[in-house]
């Protein structure tokens, strides 16, 4: 079966393919995800076989409403209902307790708590609406792989293995939700993303970025922290933001392979490559530079020539911080050091 493409102005079929219980994948602000009625047990444990994803990490609930939270969750606190305010449509992701019994174990990990997301995407507000569910999605990759900013990203990694795929081109922020735990006295970001810790401060007041290592033996807070994630089959190195590009340069005019440079078009522009350096442009700020990244490392999956990947690291702090945390985690923590002559 090929994975068939849904248009816009085929929203109707794509909701009624999720109430029949099949996987469709869906746009977002953020990144596609792999769609399935969350209140269909059988549809999704096919999300976890399609990604080939560990059964332990529990899958984001996205809704349309807050109706549809208030059917699942065991209470809305004030704080949560304040950030939904301010942040809803948009890329934050609430973790709340669970109602007892509402959710199968599959969407929660058997964790006691569920997360909750309302993407800022009308196509998937609608798909949502027709089908009268919420929708689990994950992000549409195979497990460890960058996250699908376009529908052909996710036909690439599941061709074959779902229903289909609801097109709307290119996702605009590209890196997926914070995940912001609210279930606990204390309200910790578990993963950064486009809604920042100062923006989500600026409601509730402190919080605690929990984005501790966690090893293989320790249930981490949000279980998808403890798995190699957003690597493409070459490895990936950080070149930190005070490192002197001329001598990036200088260093891979040496190699004897093919090398990735993904960097803003300024340092770009500043210097005449060698021929073995292959780039890709991360635009012109932060905000691009996010919207590119699984993209360019997805380019240079495909590039078979091409042996290792540098990357410019970027200041941690805003947005910065949803981008150095997946750049981190795609490099292994790997950062470029010019080799002392
Ligand atoms: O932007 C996004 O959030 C995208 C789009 C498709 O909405 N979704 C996404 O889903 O990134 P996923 O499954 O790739 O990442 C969800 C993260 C995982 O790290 C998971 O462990 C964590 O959220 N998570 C989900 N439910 C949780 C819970 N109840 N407690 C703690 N962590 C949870
Ligand atoms: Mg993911």
């Amino acid at each position: 079966m090929e994975t068939r493409i849904f248009k816009l102005n085929e929203i109707d079929q794509a909701a009624q393919a999720i109430k029949d219980g099949q996987l469709v994948a869906f746009p977002t602000e953020t990144v596609y995800g792999l769609g399935a009625d969350a209140t269909n047990e059988a549809a999704v444990k096919n999300v976890y076989l399609a990604k080939g994803r560990p059964s332990d990490n529990p899958l984001i609930v996205h809704v349309a409403s807050i109706e549809m939270v208030e059917r699942y969750a065991a209470e809305i606190p004030n704080s949560a209902r304040q950030l939904m305010k301010a942040f809803w449509p948009g890329s934050l992701t609430i973790i709340l307790k669970i109602k007892p019994g509402s959710l199968s174990k599959t969407v929660t990990g058997g964790l006691e708590t569920v997360a909750f997301r309302y993407p800022d995407c009308q196509p998937t507000l609608d798909l949502i609406l027709k089908a009268g569910v919420p929708i689990v999605g994950p992000s549409a990759n195979t497990s460890g792989k960058p996250s699908p900013t376009t529908a052909q990203h996710v036909f690439h990694d599941l061709n074959g293995k779902i229903f289909g795929i609801l097109d709307n081109g290119p996702t605009r922020v590209g890196v997926e939700s914070t995940v912001l735990d609210l279930s606990t006295p204390q309200p910790a970001i578990l993963r950064p993303g486009a809604v920042t810790k100062a923006q989500i401060e600026s409601v509730i007041g402190s919080i605690d970025l929990d984005q501790h290592h966690v090893g293989t033996n320790e249930t981490p807070k949000a279980p998808g922290m403890k798995y190699r994630h957003y690597a493409p089959g070459v490895p990936v190195a950080i070149v930190d933001p005070q490192t002197n590009w001329q001598s990036v340069n200088a260093w891979i005019e040496e190699q004897p392979s093919k090398v990735g440079v993904m960097a803003e078009k300024q340092i770009l522009d500043a210097f005449s490559w060698p021929d073995n350096a292959v780039i890709y442009s991360l635009g012109e700020d932060v905000s691009d530079a996010s919207s590119h990244l699984f993209a360019g490392l997805r380019f240079f999956d495909d590039q078979k020539d091409v042996a290792s990947i540098l990357v410019q690291g970027l200041d941690a702090t805003g947005l910065g911080a949803a981008y150095m945390n997946r750049l981190n985690k795609s490099a292994g923590g790997k950062h470029f050091e010019v080799p002392v002559k």
